[in-house]
């Protein structure tokens, strides 16, 4: 499938009056998690930069235990602090990992910026080894980029 064909969907969500902020970020992780089979769970974390912990703020899949993540723990900690996309193909070869479920094989990361600061970021986690390609890395930046928007 082409990703790009879901920025439709996307913009949809996010341009709905009637929904609040928090609704429409569930939104958008329910459509990726449904419509890209191998997107198992989809999340946005958001920092508190004085603690200095990413908190889950919309996901859809299974619920996680991490909900608060320090800076510099695991690939969304290291995200918060090195401001660039991470794709680990293989879980398993990570030392800095946090395991959120024994199925998931792969995971990227993207980070969300809004005015140019790193606020968040898009956490997918998939059952698939090595499934994460540009394309991903490409749409992903897009779909950040139009939820910054309504931020
Ligand atoms: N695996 C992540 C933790 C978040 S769960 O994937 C939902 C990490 O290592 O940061």
């Amino acid at each position: 499938m082409k990703l790009a064909s879901l920025k439709p969907a996307i913009s949809s969500v996010l341009s709905q009056a009637s929904l609040d902020t928090s609704t429409k970020m569930t939104r958008v992780c329910e459509v990726l998690r449904e419509q890209v089979p191998y997107y198992d769970w989809v999340g946005f974390y958001f920092a508190n930069e004085s603690a200095r912990t990413l908190h889950l703020k919309a996901f859809a899949g299974i619920p996680t235990d991490h909900t608060v993540i320090p800076f510099g723990k695991g690939i969304c900690g290291q995200v918060a602090e090195s401001n660039a996309n991470f794709v680990v193909p293989d879980v398993k070869a990570q030392d800095n990992y946090i395991a959120c479920s024994i199925t998931v094989k792969s995971e990227i990361v993207i980070p969300l910026f809004k005015d140019g600061k790193n606020i968040g970021q898009i956490d997918i986690d998939s059952n698939t080894i090595d499934p994460f390609s540009s394309e991903d890395e490409r749409f992903l930046e897009w779909v950040n980029q139009q939820v910054a928007e309504i931020l």
